[in-house]
């Protein structure tokens, strides 16, 4: 297999390569993370704390201070403090709802839209619960760890409306069973929607490129997708600055931030 892990000055060539093995793929997933949407001003899932804490005009800063946003995507967090959890992905929602689709979400949505033109399958696996994917005009997104503009019934399920802006109360209330509403986002401990990951497997399984985007490759099942590719004999992309676990299995390394790298990515595939 060509290892083609770029330096700066070979980021062009690496990208030529790239945009070949996209125009010539059959069936292409694309899986993303919270890198992606870095550029929209949402801080990676990791970062979120630091950006919390440096934000000194941020009126919710002392109160995120504390807290390590890993520790608040569990369960547990939500039956111990319902109020801090809520509040915590509420102000993240409304973070995700000023936020706008970058470059990056918008060249993804055009390489779909080409790839779809001359005949061939694309999948958009995502991390983020930020919608911009959807925004940008990509058509086939998987939400594997759900949405965060979609909230439920902590205690049955059922979904309801939200407002547009800050919900009155935190914990938010479902109007019918008056029990806390909870964040449609899958937390640590928690299975992945089974819709979801059956199509991950799916695809995977009959893929021949796939293309990791903006992931520290740290959070599995996800992390574990490329391995599943290249046993079907797809060959592998990766966007990303730095490199993560997954790199010593990607066979073109584009080094770069994905708002910057992928619209150079879709001059490359010609109209
Ligand atoms: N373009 C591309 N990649 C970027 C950019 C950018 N502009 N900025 C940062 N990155 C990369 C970082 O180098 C890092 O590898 O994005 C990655 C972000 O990693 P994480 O913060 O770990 O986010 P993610 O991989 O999406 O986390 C996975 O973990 O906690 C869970 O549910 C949460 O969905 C999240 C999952």
């Amino acid at each position: 297999m060509k290892d083609t892990r770029n330096s700066d000055d070979s980021l062009e060539k690496a990208i030529a390569l790239a945009g070949e093995a996209i125009r010539g793929a059959r069936s292409i997933v694309v899986l993303t993370g919270s890198g992606v949407s870095a550029e929209s001003a949402i801080p990676t899932f990791r970062e979120a704390h630091e950006a919390l804490v440096d934000d000194e005009g941020n009126t919710m800063s002392a109160l995120w201070a504390e807290f390590d946003p890993q520790t608040l995507a569990t369960p547990e967090a939500f039956d111990r403090d319902p109020e801090m959890v809520t509040r915590w992905y509420d102000w993240r929602r409304l973070k995700c709802l000023e936020a706008e689709p970058n470059q990056g979400h918008l060249a993804l949505a055009e390489i779909e839209r080409r790839t779809r033109d001359r005949g061939g399958a694309f999948t958009l696996l995502t991390q983020n619960v930020d919608g911009l994917h959807q925004r940008a005009g990509s058509g086939r997104v998987i939400e594997l760890h759900g949405s965060i503009m979609s909230w439920r019934c902590s205690r049955t399920g059922r979904r309801t409306e939200i407002p547009g802006d800050a919900f009155e109360t935190y914990p938010p209330l479902h109007p019918e069973t008056g029990d806390p509403l909870r964040p449609g986002v899958v937390w640590f401990g928690e299975a992945l929607p089974p819709d979801a990951i059956d199509t991950a497997m799916h695809t995977l399984a009959s893929c021949d490129l796939f293309v990791s985007i903006g992931t520290s490759s740290v959070v599995y099942p996800a992390a574990g997708f490329i391995h599943l590719a290249r046993e079907a004999g797809a060959r592998t992309i990766e966007v990303n600055p730095d490199a993560t676990p997954i790199s010593g299995a990607i066979d073109i390394a584009l080094r770069g931030k994905s708002g910057e790298v992928l619209p150079v990515l879709v001059e490359k595939l010609g109209s």
